[in-house]
């Protein structure tokens, strides 16, 4: 199972949005075998994907024991499943910090040790945090996505993910930043002096940039969350919806061309 971790410690930047639909569009039109993890509290991609709050959260796995197998929900999507999250997210990660005694940053690496086979991705939404239940998904995740604004504030905040990760790697050497993800571009010569800057630091960038809504894209994108479903069912020709599906693309193409399975 391959894991893809989309964080920054900044909100509002599109982790939801993007990982959201990056879940569906290997769901339906890779036919992968998919789990969503929802990491934040805010619960923005469970509601997004329609859970069922009866069905358990990720809470339960950290603050209850339970294994992934009793928390996982299907979504309407036939080969998308779901852990949910919700408030409780807030009081796991205050136990965790508070108990000295047993280990706190494998409890998700052990409960979703036996359901790998059962997936080929899993893609994780994280906080605008670096938490407990950040540095759990940190341990079992291969590649991390950091998706980002092109804005000069955001540099600060990719750098200083970047060091985060280094702190992590000695608790999972396999970790690596598969790429920054651009989200709201506007093409203009700033956002052009901005890329230089990361391209300089030698930070891996996706060619894809999802572009800033237009007004009606804005729109659709609203429409289709309070409908709980993808700006691909709602507007597939809007460039917003086109150029996700393009980043998921040139995703799957950098796999396909280094090979990786896991
Ligand atoms: N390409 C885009 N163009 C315009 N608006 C966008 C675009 N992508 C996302 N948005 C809007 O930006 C807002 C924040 O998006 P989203 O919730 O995905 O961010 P987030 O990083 O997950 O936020 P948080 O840190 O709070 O979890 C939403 O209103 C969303 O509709
Ligand atoms: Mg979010």
């Amino acid at each position: 199972m391959k894991t893809i971790n989309l964080i920054n410690l900044k909100g509002g930047v599109g982790k939801t949005t993007v990982s959201v639909h990056l879940a569906i569009a290997l769901a339906e039109s890779w036919d992968l075998r998919v789990l969503f993890i929802d990491n934040d509290k805010q619960a923005n991609a469970s509601s997004w994907l329609d859970a069922d709050e009866e069905r358990g959260s990720l809470t339960n796995i950290l603050l209850d024991g339970n294994t992934a197998e009793e928390v996982i929900q299907p979504t309407k999507y036939e080969k998308l499943d779901l852990i949910a999250a919700d408030m409780g997210l807030l009081e796991a990660n205050v136990k965790a910090l508070k108990d000295k005694v047993s280990r706190q940053d494998r409890i998700f690496a052990d409960a979703i040790a036996n359901i790998q086979s059962r997936y080929d991705v899993c893609v994780i939404d994280n906080p605008p945090d670096i938490n407990m239940s950040v540095f759990n998904t940190m341990v079992v995740a291969k590649d991390v996505m950091i998706v980002s604004l092109p804005e000069a504030d955001s540099l600060s905040g990719i750098y200083k993910m970047a060091d985060q990760m280094e702190k992590m790697r000695p608790y999972n050497h396999h970790l690596r930043l598969r790429g920054v993800l651009l989200n709201q571009y506007l093409h203009s010569d700033i956002s052009s002096v901005l890329l230089d800057k990361l391209r300089e630091k030698g930070f891996p960038l996706f060619q894809t940039k999802i572009r800033f809504a237009t007004k009606k894209a804005k729109t659709h994108l609203i429409e289709a969350r309070l409908k709980q479903r993808s700006i691909f069912e709602e507007l597939p020709s809007c460039g917003v919806a086109r150029d996700l599906m393009k980043f998921v693309e040139e995703l799957m193409d950098s796999y396909r061309t280094e090979g990786s399975h896991d």
